[in-house]
């Protein structure tokens, strides 16, 4: 896809298809009030029918009168105020998505709306920028369709365009398409995350996830280390190893680097993102029950987001430190499986009482984190998707975060913020640490079902001595059902969020 810039005004372009955002009630005044009269009346004549309400993400196909396109795109953004750079995001996402088997090739979009949006709501002093970069993620995001990942023979997939023409009536062209770029490689590297992980168990196990990370690294320069069973045994990474024990799949700790060994970016900091790689998640002899088990090869996104996001990352920004640590493993129950009772000993020396199977995440993401403070992480960054319980709290659309100190939560947001992600924050509740104590070891993996989504995190936050978040994505990782927007499967929840934190640290260039 080609992208270039266009100074002026959308009916100055041509391409197939017009994209014309609208945020907050449409007034037919100015460009849209042109626009409007160069389609024939179109535009207001669907506001007067009453197809084109403010509701955030609706959109509808016109005509496009004597304008150069051969149709036009309507996308509401909904309520002016309520407008943020997610939704600016998902519009880009939504145009494209609304084109599934059409014959489009070449799409503009006018960026003004957008802008003037982001403007308003966030006094983004570039929104020109941030318009061109968060639309231009959204159709790539947009553009990503599972049901090809298998066939070939899919006919629902948004066209894939030869040239995307960003209309802006002012601001420096290159500052636009630079940003343009940078929002390519955020959607592209969202949809590596997507691809992995949209892939069944019987296709990707710890190795193959492995081999899918070597290959990334070895094309953009990243060192990696795969750590067999082997190792972790002699290295006493206990938990990662008591996870995949049932599996006739054996688990791989996979490393991959960024910058020099221990090297700390321009904030100081040896950023460590690690990511929860369960290939498969049947719960082990704490079996699942058998209704949506097959959701459960999802349970793998969180290494497949950091091992794109550490690939984005030096794509946007080379060389900048950063370390992804991504357990793979299969929890599967068999005669080698481990036992809910049976007491480990972690990496860090804590004895864990494996009480429930199926709390396995929390398992291989404490000898990771402890891994990733050995290869001397300063800051840590835990993706995963951990519990049942905090989807049933926030849903699809919002993940639930923990973290401490609060500096450091306060950064993590920020680069929320900026990636156009949403977060909230959890209280570490002290109080019911407690719960997790253990009669033979020192802490049991499960404690009460009340508090549960709290103690896991109070869990992970045994295998830390550093600043630490954890993201659990259980709810935002994937959809159950196709919006507007995206396709049921991942959505790449928090690779934005992650990249944003580990560019924070990049040198000024
Ligand atoms: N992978 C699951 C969490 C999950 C559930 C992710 C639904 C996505 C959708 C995790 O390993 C798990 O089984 N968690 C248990 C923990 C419990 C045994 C303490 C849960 O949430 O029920
Ligand atoms: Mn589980
Ligand atoms: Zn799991």
């Amino acid at each position: 896809m080609q992208i270039r810039v266009v100074v002026g005004q959308p009916w100055e372009a041509g391409a197939d298809v017009l994209t014309i955002p609208v945020i907050g009630d449409p007034a037919f005044d100015g460009p849209l009030g042109e626009l409007d009269r160069r389609s024939g009346g179109e535009l207001s004549g669907l506001v007067a029918f009453g197809e084109l309400p403010t509701r955030r993400y609706y959109r509808v196909v016109a005509a496009s009168g004597e304008l150069p396109f051969t149709r036009l795109v309507v996308v509401s953004g909904g309520k002016a105020d309520e407008f943020d750079l997610e939704t600016a995001r998902r519009l880009g996402a939504t145009a494209i998505r609304r084109l599934v088997n059409r014959n489009a090739h070449t799409m503009a979009v006018w960026l003004d709306p957008v802008a003037e949006g982001l403007g308003h709501t966030t006094g983004d002093g570039d929104a020109m920028a941030t318009a061109a970069d968060l639309i231009t993620r959204g159709i790539v995001e947009g553009g990503f369709e599972p049901k090809a990942i298998y066939r070939e023979d899919t006919d629902a997939a948004p066209p894939a365009l030869d040239e995307l023409i960003l209309v802006a009536s002012a601001g420096d062209p290159a500052a636009i398409e630079r940003a343009a770029e940078r929002g390519r490689t955020m959607g592209e590297g969202a949809n590596i995350a997507r691809g992995l992980a949209n892939r069944s168990a019987n296709d990707v196990s710890p190795q193959v996830l492995a081999d899918e990370a070597a290959s990334l690294a070895s094309t953009y320069g990243l060192d990696i280390d795969v750590i067999d069973e082997r190792r972790a045994a002699e290295m006493g990474m206990n938990l990662f190893l008591a996870v995949g024990r049932g599996s006739a799949n054996p688990p791989r700790m996979i490393v991959l680097r960024s910058g020099g060994p221990g090297e700390h970016d321009a904030l100081d900091r040896h950023l460590a993102l690690v990511g929860k790689g369960v290939c498969f998640d049947s719960g082990g002899i704490s079996i699942k029950p058998a209704a949506r088990m097959e959701e459960m090869k999802m349970d793998k996104t969180g290494a497949c987001t950091v091992i794109a996001a550490i690939t984005t990352l030096s794509r946007l920004a080379p060389g900048t430190p950063l370390l992804a640590v991504a357990p793979a493993v299969e929890n599967m129950p068999s005669g080698s499986a481990t036992r809910p009772g049976d007491i480990v000993k972690a990496l860090n020396g804590k004895w864990v009482d494996i009480l429930n199977t199926d709390a396995e995440g929390r398992l291989i993401l404490a000898d990771a984190m402890t891994y990733a403070e050995q290869l001397g992480a300063t800051h840590l960054v835990d993706v995963a998707t951990l519990t049942g319980a905090v989807g049933r709290a926030m849903g699809h659309l919002v993940t639930g975060a923990f973290a401490t100190p609060n500096t450091w939560w306060d950064q993590v947001a920020a680069a929320g913020e900026r990636a156009g992600e949403r977060y909230w924050r959890i209280p570490l509740v002290e109080d019911y640490r407690r719960n997790l104590r253990s009669w033979y070891g020192d802490l049991a993996n499960i404690g009460s079902t009340e508090g549960g989504l709290v103690q896991s995190a109070l869990f992970l936050e045994e295998f830390r001595t550093v600043p630490w978040a954890h993201l659990d994505i259980a709810g935002t990782a994937y959809f159950r059902e196709t919006t507007q927007y995206a396709p049921r499967g991942a959505t790449g929840a928090a690779h934005a969020t992650l990249v944003e934190l580990a560019l924070a640290g990049a040198a000024a260039r």
